[in-house]
């Protein structure tokens, strides 16, 4: 049973201090056990092994499969395709909905399983299949003349279009007018830990029970997505993550690997399959950030003073499930103007569903607008931070609502402050040093601050001043395991030490996916809630085994505000004047998100945001070939991501504050801010050096060949 619970604020003592991480030392010595890792203690026992057989077309209809020569290899069991994969209850989400008919919707989609004795035979198995198709033809390719249609909604449930004032009015009227076409690259999540599903199916006293590890952002996300497809309660399917090696949104939702476990240990009479997606299969299955092009026309006055702002986004879904991403949201409350419009149309492809990618809408939507607001920086003769400061708005220009806490001016000038920006000369292309261009760009950065309701947490005491923590959360790397015990302690007021805290089990009260930045916010607040509540219930003595389960109460005063971070990033780029290499020696972000928890795995976050809008900036695209419909970068020898050479003086602050209207730890959530604006600030430093403006991500050598 879980209660409601008002929460008041937290009196911090270990959050805020960098307590090292609950599970460093199972980490560095291999003990703790990622998804395919799993074997007699946890239950998995004799397991088999799954290869999965994807489509070499990319629309149209698989008419024969041929299994003779998998079937006869050493070691295969079974070969799962179409004619015989048991029946789904629900086919609604088409993504999952494998091998219920012959319909092929991509190049790389599920066709045919192969279960084998051990992996070698499984993947060997596969590339003895043999199947015929009906191919049709197909459209894998985004241009600016590709046919579109307005969605209903865009990510996760935002507005399409907006318009307000009118914007062509202003637009004719303005004597400043900057107008361009931006364009990022489609990307693949690539997190350290590929995709991974460990399933078995047993029964007891008639009743089925699915069990997974899955490597998610959320277990009971894959518990509810998986369930109904199976015909299963969702209590009949356990799904656990215990240690998860990264998912950047990749592994925020199922994808159609995790049905392929399920459906093929469906038919080994409780056998456990492993499946171990590889890295190239990555890059047909698990999801990606869709290329976008963005039509940006901004409007101001000579001083700088924005009257308009419009941007039109178009960008690609897949014909089997549409995914929108909500590029063009952050420009709806990012800046004051007075006519403002944004859009968004999507192109329906024969190819793979795009999906989450760490700040979806945000990352390649403050490209756009960041670069734009350096160009017109540059038509004014103003210092870009400067531009900015004249186009704060008083409160949120979407919602009308004040900021609960905009610091966006701050970060910008203690920015500069320590980045060095006053000695920045202002024209471009004025500073070399020996055969390098050297500039310095800056671009400001926002995300919306989220919790989601429906978190709850568990806490029974162990008496001698123990307590066990329960929520169902999973900690992808970031730290969470961490933190959540910080929160857990203070809110229990005993030491860290003091709580044993369990995650990452549909067995333990529910929690929202490891996404949106809302983690941290949605899991604590449900631990302050129940321990709050177990105080109050039983005091600061209890009986060793009282237990409370509690959700935290929405504060009504938290309607009246909108919520978001901010910060400025900061880069310093050189570009070499006769092969056009470009390198970023310094890359600084400063951020206002509220109170940061743990300093250390803080500072990850925001490093890591910054390496990933580097690596965005300077090297991520993925390639997809038009005539076939797969993306041909599909390892990381041709998928280019910043590597050691190419990561230098990486740095991030934060201001102290603490955000209590958002949260009862004063926190707002850190995950995707330090991806956001980044590649601007790479690309408007590359412009201060070179006079070049690139437009689009990324920003290679050739660019800059010829210039000067
Ligand atoms: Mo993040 S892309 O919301 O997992």
């Amino acid at each position: 049973m879980s209660v409601e619970q008002p929460t008041t604020p937290l009196r911090v003592r270990s959050v805020g201090s960098s307590l090292e991480r609950v599970d460093a030392v199972a980490k560095v010595t291999g003990r703790a056990r990622y998804a395919v890792e799993h074997g007699e203690p946890a239950g998995v026992r004799d397991p088999l092994h799954l290869w999965l057989v994807q489509s070499t077309v990319a629309r149209g209809a698989v008419t024969a499969v041929d299994a003779a020569a998998a079937l006869a290899h050493p070691g295969v069991v079974a070969v799962i395709d179409h004619t015989n994969a048991p029946r789904l209850a629900d086919t609604d989400n088409a993504e999952l909905a494998i091998l219920q008919d012959p319909t092929v919707h991509f190049r790389g989609q599920i066709v045919a399983l192969v279960l084998a004795e051990t992996p070698e035979s499984a993947r060997e198995g596969a590339a003895l299949v043999e199947l015929s198709y009906d191919v049709e033809d197909h459209e894998a390719e985004l241009r600016e003349d590709t046919a579109t249609h307005r969605p209903d909604a865009v990510n996760p449930n935002q507005e399409t279009d907006t318009d307000e004032g009118d914007v062509d009015a202003a637009l004719a009227a303005a004597p400043v007018v900057v107008a361009h076409t931006y364009r990022t690259a489609m990307e693949h999540n690539n997190p350290l830990e590929p995709h991974a599903t460990l399933a078995w199916w047993e029964e007891t006293d008639g009743r089925v029970l699915l069990s997974m590890f899955d490597s998610t952002q959320g277990v009971h996300g894959v518990a509810q997505t998986l369930a109904p497809m199976l015909g299963l309660e969702t209590d009949q399917v356990r799904v656990q993550a215990p240690y998860v090696g990264g998912g950047f949104g990749s592994k925020g939702e199922a994808h159609a690997h995790v049905m392929a476990a399920a459906l093929a240990a469906r038919t080994t009479e409780g056998r456990p399959v492993k499946l171990a997606v590889t890295r190239q299969q990555m890059f047909a299955l698990t999801g990606y950030r869709t290329e976008t092009i963005s039509h940006f026309r901004l409007g101001a006055a000579e001083d700088g003073r924005l009257s308009a702002i419009e941007h039109r986004v178009q960008e690609q879904t897949s014909a089997v499930r549409e995914f929108a991403e909500q590029t063009a949201s952050p420009t709806r409350m990012m800046y004051a103007a007075d006519n403002r419009r944004t859009s968004h149309r999507l192109a329906v492809l024969d190819v793979a569903v795009p999906s989450w990618m760490r700040a979806p809408g945000e990352m390649p939507g403050m490209f756009a607008h960041e670069v734009a607001m350096d160009e017109l920086a540059q038509a004014c003769g103003l210092d870009p931070i400067e531009l900015r400061l004249r186009n704060e708005p008083d409160v949120d220009p979407e919602t009308g609502r004040p900021f609960d806490n905009r610091r966006l001016a701050e970060c910008l000038r203690r920015g500069a402050d320590r980045f060095g920006w006053s000695s920045r000369p202002a024209e471009a292309g004025a500073r070399t040093d020996g055969d390098w261009w050297v500039g310095t760009g800056v671009a400001a950065s926002t995300y919306p601050a989220a919790k989601i309701p429906g978190n709850a947490a568990r806490v029974r005491s162990l008496g001698d001043g123990r307590y066990a923590v329960a929520i169902g959360s999973v900690d992808i790397g970031t730290g969470a395991r961490t933190v959540l015990t910080q929160i857990a302690a203070d809110a229990l007021e005993v030491g860290a030490e003091d709580i044993d805290l369990a995650i990452a089990d549909t067995r333990l009260p529910p929690a929202s996916v490891a996404g949106g930045s809302s983690g941290t916010s949605s899991w604590g607040s449900a631990i302050v809630a129940a321990a709050q509540r177990f105080r109050a219930d039983h005091g600061d003595h209890p009986d060793p085994g009282v237990e409370t389960t509690a959700s935290a109460a929405q504060d009504p005063a938290a309607e009246q505000f909108a919520f978001h971070s901010f910060g400025a990033v900061f880069a310093e780029t050189r570009v070499h004047r006769w092969t056009g290499e470009i390198r970023v020696p310094r890359l600084y972000g400063c951020y206002s998100v509220g109170r940061v928890i743990n300093p250390t795995t803080g500072l990850s976050q925001f490093r890591g945001g910054l390496v990933m809008g580097l690596s965005a900036a300077l090297f991520e695209e993925s390639w997809r070939d038009p005539r076939f419909g797969h993306v041909v970068t599909q390892d990381l020898a041709t998928y280019h991501i910043a590597s050691h050479a190419d990561v230098l003086d990486v740095d991030a602050e934060w201001l102290e504050e603490s955000d209590e209207i958002f949260t009862p730890m004063g926190s707002r959530g850190i995950g995707e801010i330090g991806i956001v604006g980044t590649a601007a600030a790479v690309a408007n430093a590359a412009f201060h050096a070179t006079g070049v403006r690139v437009r689009s991500t990324p920003i290679t050598a050739d660019r800059f060949l010829g210039a000067g």
